[in-house]
């Protein structure tokens, strides 16, 4: 039986810039006396970390900064972040940082609540995918890139060492009650930074809105057991419809000039409004097959990240996928991606609906040269030899292949990998 009804989950969002001073006064408002601010190294020596720090002292707030998220959180990283969070007692706990700062702090909100071996909560079937049993401590999340959406989301994505591939947790419980979107914040991003994560807000608008359709996916079991993913659904699509038209008209001029404020600032809103369509819609075939291509990484360590040790940023890992991806997925449903063409500034009247894989990816590939990035997997160090090892980790991710609009399996998925490892 197919399902018939979806869910709309979101944060609360205070969006403005300055709105950072504000923190203090929410975790208040949710009873906080203890928080947990988590960060990383880099941001723990920027603006964001010290306003959050003194609104919350201002507001009689204890503040114990946790900065040692990793970039890109591995499953050693969140488990140092748990431990923390185990042993400190905090009522509430502040992410400042990247989708990595909010998805350790997610983490660590999780286990310290609910404490648990890693892979219980972890999506099956790589982990057990149990319930969370309750509700969590109070998440205030402050994102510093355009980022993640993850101030939105109810997810929390790690790489898996192991296994060679990301994963992740995935239930409404670990949604940040409140997300203070402040551009003042993303003001130092590093242009490769604003770049691969603007590719993330893009591929969450596309990859949500052309994702299977929610009442083509079976049904849920039970209420607890509906995914966050659900598929595409009337609410999801007009968030990121718009977000996509954002994106079309900010990114290129957010990464080339950081001193356009207005562009930045439409990046920041449009990361957040991809947020809320992709954390009820999900995503798909571009994020799916990223998992593997960040978790196997050999040398590659992009220019640009003040990290020196090889790593795949997020958003450089899914949108090399995205190119090979649309072109496939379009005949499930021209007409989705016609207008996510048209939404990218394609002019779509009288257009073939053959054509709309092409017409739509024409928009991305224009946008990936425009902002610096590599043409293709093989130009971040993978080659026809590791197509099998990458579809190995394609395969269980569930959560988002079960919603890709055409089946996928092995062989398919080789194919899409063959196709990414030269764009241009
Ligand atoms: N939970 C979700 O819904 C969700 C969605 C998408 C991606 N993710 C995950 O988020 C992670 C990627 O997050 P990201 O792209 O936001 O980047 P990030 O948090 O990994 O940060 C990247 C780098 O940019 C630096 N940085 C961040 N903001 C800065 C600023 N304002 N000024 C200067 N430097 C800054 C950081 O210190 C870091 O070195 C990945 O692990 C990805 O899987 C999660």
């Amino acid at each position: 039986m197919h399902e018939t009804g979806f869910t709309m989950d979101a944060s609360s969002i205070k969006f403005g810039p300055g709105m950072t001073r504000e923190t203090g006064y929410e975790a208040a408002r949710f009873g906080c006396t203890r928080v947990m601010v988590v960060t990383d190294p880099q941001l723990a020596k920027l603006e964001p970390v010290a306003t959050v720090v003194a609104s919350l002292k201002e507001a009689g707030i204890e503040a114990v900064v946790f900065d040692r998220s990793h970039t890109e959180p591995t499953d050693a990283s969140f488990a140092e972040a748990i431990k923390f969070a185990q042993e400190g007692n905090f009522d509430g706990y502040v992410a400042v940082g990247g989708g990595s700062s909010i998805d350790t702090a997610k983490a660590a909100n999780l286990y310290a609540t609910y404490p648990a071996d890693l892979l219980a909560y972890v999506n099956a079937p790589i982990g057990r995918g149990e319930p969370v049993p309750g509700s969590l401590k109070p998440l205030i999340a402050v994102p510093t890139t355009a980022g993640t959406g993850s101030e939105t989301t109810g997810v929390a994505i790690f790489d898996l060492v192991e296994m060679g591939a990301k994963t992740g947790i995935a239930h409404r419980a670990l949604r940040p009650v409140v997300g203070i979107v402040d551009p003042d914040n993303t003001r130092t991003l590093p242009p490769m930074v604003a770049a691969c994560s603007g590719f993330d807000v893009l591929c969450h608008g596309l990859e949500s809105y052309t994702a299977l359709p929610f009442d083509q996916r079976d049904a849920a079991k039970s209420p607890g057991m509906r995914p966050s993913y659900q598929g595409s659904n009337p609410i999801s699509d007009v968030w990121s419809l718009r977000a996509v038209e954002m994106v079309a008209q900010s990114m290129v001029r957010a990464v080339t000039d950081p001193s356009d404020d207005e562009a930045r600032t439409q990046m920041l809103l449009a990361a957040t409004f991809a947020g809320v369509g992709f954390g009820n819609a999900g995503v798909h075939l571009c994020h799916g097959m990223s998992y593997p291509v960040s978790g196997r990484v050999k040398e590659f360590c992009p220019d640009g990240y003040p990290q020196d040790e090889p790593f795949v940023p997020h958003g450089m890992s899914v949108v090399l996928n995205a190119p090979a991806v649309f072109r496939w997925t379009a005949q499930a449903d021209p007409a989705r991606h016609l207008r996510m063409a048209q939404a990218l500034g394609a002019d779509v009247a009288g257009a073939d609906p053959a054509d709309a894989g092409e017409i739509l990816v024409e928009r991305v590939i224009g946008l990936m040269r425009a902002t610096g990035m590599p043409n293709g997997l093989s130009a971040i160090g993978y080659g026809i030899d590791d197509i099998d090892a990458l579809v190995k980790g394609t395969l269980p991710q569930h959560r988002v292949t079960k919603i890709s609009p055409r089946p996928v399996d092995a062989e398919s998925l080789a194919y899409l990998f063959r196709e990414s490892m030269t764009l241009w």
